[in-house]
């Protein structure tokens, strides 16, 4: 599943043309009928930018994976008479893949997307998953007179989570999610029960453990022993 939903408001896609199409604005690469503009944290960028990654983040479950991609972080553009050819990107780590959510700032009509073979509904305002390390990935020729223009975020991510991300929508994976979350309150829960019974009693909870184990084992044999000298 590809397309991700709706991410951006329109002041916040208006607030990004705006950097844009600013005085001084300038790509880092230019080939052809096309052009780049890779950020990191220390360009920059409209607060916007960091605000749907971390958004993009949230929903797709990514915290506990790395934002890094060798190719960074960048704002695509193809103008007019621009195409991407059919590529896969390299996987650059073993086991991981390279991946990348793309958010469409414009999208001009005829510029068709491609993932895999699949035609991608690409809308403004909205965003796309990208296995780049797995599938073959182009776009048709931008016939219109329009930039189309994307936020394209690297991550370097393991192929099991890659699998569980085509498979749901963003925001799901809930059984998974939910597990995580009972683990964390249990612990939790543990921890501060055996913190208050420390500060009450003054002793380590497990040494309390200890003695109500040897305790039941006083009391099982010394039971033990009244049944046996019953017997005789
Ligand atoms: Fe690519």
């Amino acid at each position: 599943m590809y397309d991700r939903g709706e991410i951006l408001t329109v002041e916040e896609r208006r607030n990004i043309l705006q950097f844009i199409y600013a005085d001084g604005f300038m790509c880092s690469s230019i080939t052809g009928n096309r052009a780049d503009f890779k950020f990191d944290v220390t360009t920059k960028v409209p607060g916007e930018v960091w605000k749907i990654k971390q958004r993009i983040i949230r929903r797709e479950g990514l915290y506990e994976y790395s934002s890094y991609s060798y190719l960074g972080d960048r704002i695509t553009f193809i103008f007019p008479g621009g195409y991407i050819p059919p590529h896969t990107d390299k996987n650059e780590l073993d086991g991981m893949i390279h991946v990348r959510f793309n958010v469409f700032i414009q999208t001009p009509e005829d510029c068709d997307t491609w993932y895999d073979g699949i035609r991608v509904d690409v809308r403004e305002r909205g965003y796309v998953l990208c296995r780049s390390g797995i599938d073959r990935h182009w776009t048709g020729v931008n016939k219109t007179r329009v930039p189309r223009i994307a936020i394209s975020y690297g991550f370097t991510i393991p192929a099991e989570k890659v699998a569980a991300l085509y498979i749901y929508p963003p925001g799901e994976e809930t059984f998974y999610r939910r597990a995580i979350w009972i683990r964390y309150l249990a612990t939790t829960y543990r921890n501060i029960y055996n913190m208050l019974l420390f500060t009450i009693t003054q002793q380590n909870p497990y040494a309390m453990y200890d003695a109500k184990v040897s305790f039941r084992k006083m009391l099982q044999d010394s039971l033990e022993q009244f049944y046996q000298s019953n017997d005789r």
